[in-house]
């Protein structure tokens, strides 16, 4: 099938290489000529890992280009829509701005019978408004969220654990089962429900999985209360197979261009459609995520006597989460940015971020390594668990380091380890001793 990816960020660059890499004639278009030349060029402009290799294998089979010019897509038999939806600066609502551009963009393009698809994750009711807009058109509308995770978006994209289609006719399903028929043949399950439904299975997973998370968060806040270890903790409800495992790390909290803003996006929505009680509890899961980064703050002020005045701290970790590159409401660069404010004198370290970082947060001084970024330095602060770090020997750190205090704000590391060598270990949720 002919298919145009309209919006080529880490949804829009990954769906567009993994279709062409299902056998489609793929074209990806954005209104940003640097990202356009890079893709063009084999270039993935952030760290993905494994997606540069399909991306110059989708564009070696010639199946794949990109463009700026949205004419592209008038070939198109199906076009994905994957612009993103930022929270607004002023409120907790989405900015659409991306999505009505993209699709008054690709209005006088799109064929009659052509289908329009949204991946973008948006506010209930969008796609009726986009049916409505491309009416005139004769072009149809499906709704198609995303569940990719970024670290994993080509294994999510290429084999996720299920498909979620909304559609207004049956013709429109058979299109889709038609873009995603080797992944239907390998067994993946196809939900199909109308659009509301579609759009709101997105939303509503998300604000699950950052509840779990704030659970575990709040958790931890008792435990620290009376001394209990929330890593165990969570071990052994995890077992039961009701609450399960996953999600339920303890730490820092969430972050990214993803959950923090669609919580706050889901109650903005909430609030327009006279609901937003059912979703009240959701400003204590964003507000118990907050605390954990503002009791991190508090833990190193505390290892270090009290003040940051004339204190060195070293941060390891600016990424959101490990295995990205991604800065977005990162937890980490938070509490670096506070703790900077406070009057520390601050180092941060990413094995793959500084760039992003240092845009972000230019006050800041950044180490090329992790060791540098320890140095003479009177605490430690893990904020992004890279495997990189909890590989690495706490002697080694212990040799460069002024003082041998370690906060452990992802409950990553092992404290018999680090306590053996010497360090004053603190996790967040743990017992301090
Ligand atoms: C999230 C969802 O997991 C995806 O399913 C969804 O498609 C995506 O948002 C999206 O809406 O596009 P992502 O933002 O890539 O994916 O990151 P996650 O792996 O969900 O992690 C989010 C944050 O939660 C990270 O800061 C991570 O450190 C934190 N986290 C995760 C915890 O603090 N504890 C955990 O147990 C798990």
């Amino acid at each position: 099938m002919r298919l145009s990816v309209v919006g080529t960020g880490y949804l829009g660059a990954t769906h567009a290489a993994c279709m062409a890499q299902l056998g489609h004639e793929v074209v990806g278009i954005d209104s940003d000529a640097q990202k356009i030349a890079a893709l063009s060029a084999g270039q993935v402009p952030f760290f993905e890992p494994g997606l540069p290799e399909v991306l110059q294998e989708a564009l070696a089979s010639g199946r794949l280009a990109f463009t700026t010019d949205m004419a592209a897509a008038a070939d198109a038999d199906v076009h994905f829509i994957c612009v993103g939806t930022p929270q607004r600066p002023s409120s907790y609502a989405a900015d659409m701005g991306q999505v009505w551009a993209a699709v008054d963009a690709l209005v006088p393009h799109a064929a009659p019978g052509s289908l329009v698809v949204g991946k973008s994750t948006v506010p209930v009711g969008t796609a009726a408004q986009m049916r409505d807009r491309f009416a005139a058109s004769g072009a149809h509308v499906a709704w198609n969220p995303e569940f990719l995770r970024e670290g994993h978006a080509v294994n999510d994209t290429l084999h996720p654990d299920r498909l979620v289609i909304g559609v207004e006719s049956p013709t429109d399903e058979q299109t889709l089962r038609q873009v995603y028929r080797p992944l239907l043949d390998e067994g993946v399950p196809l939900l199909v429900t109308d659009f509301a439904t579609a759009e709101l299975v997105k939303v509503s997973a998300n604000a699950f999985l950052a509840t779990k998370i704030s659970f575990i968060n709040a958790m931890s806040e008792v435990c620290e209360a009376t001394g209990a270890d929330v890593v165990m903790l969570s071990e052994a409800i995890g077992m039961d197979p009701r609450i399960g495992s996953s999600f339920l790390r303890a730490g820092l909290g969430f972050g990214g261009g993803c959950l923090p803003k669609d919580i706050r996006a889901f109650m903005a929505r909430a609030g327009e459609l006279g609901v937003d009680q059912a979703l009240t509890f959701l400003r204590e899961v964003d507000e118990i995520n907050q605390r954990r980064r503002r009791r991190t703050v508090d833990m190193a002020r505390e290892a270090v006597g009290g003040s940051f005045r004339d204190k060195r701290v070293a941060v390891w970790g600016a990424a959101f989460k490990p295995d990205s590159d991604d800065v977005r409401d990162s937890p980490a660069l938070h509490v670096a940015a506070a703790l900077h404010t406070e009057g520390a004198d601050v180092t941060v370290h990413d094995p793959r971020a500084m760039d992003n970082a240092r845009e972000l947060f230019p006050h800041l001084a950044y180490a090329d390594t992790a060791l540098n970024a320890a140095r003479d330095a009177d605490v430690l602060l893990l904020l992004t668990e890279w495997s990189d770090y909890v590989d690495i020997d706490p002697e080694e750190v212990g040799s460069v380091i002024g003082q041998r205090h370690v906060i452990d704000a992802r409950n990553a590391l092992d404290p018999a380890h680090w306590r053996a060598a010497g360090w004053t270990y603190r996790g967040l949720g743990r017992p301090s001793a």
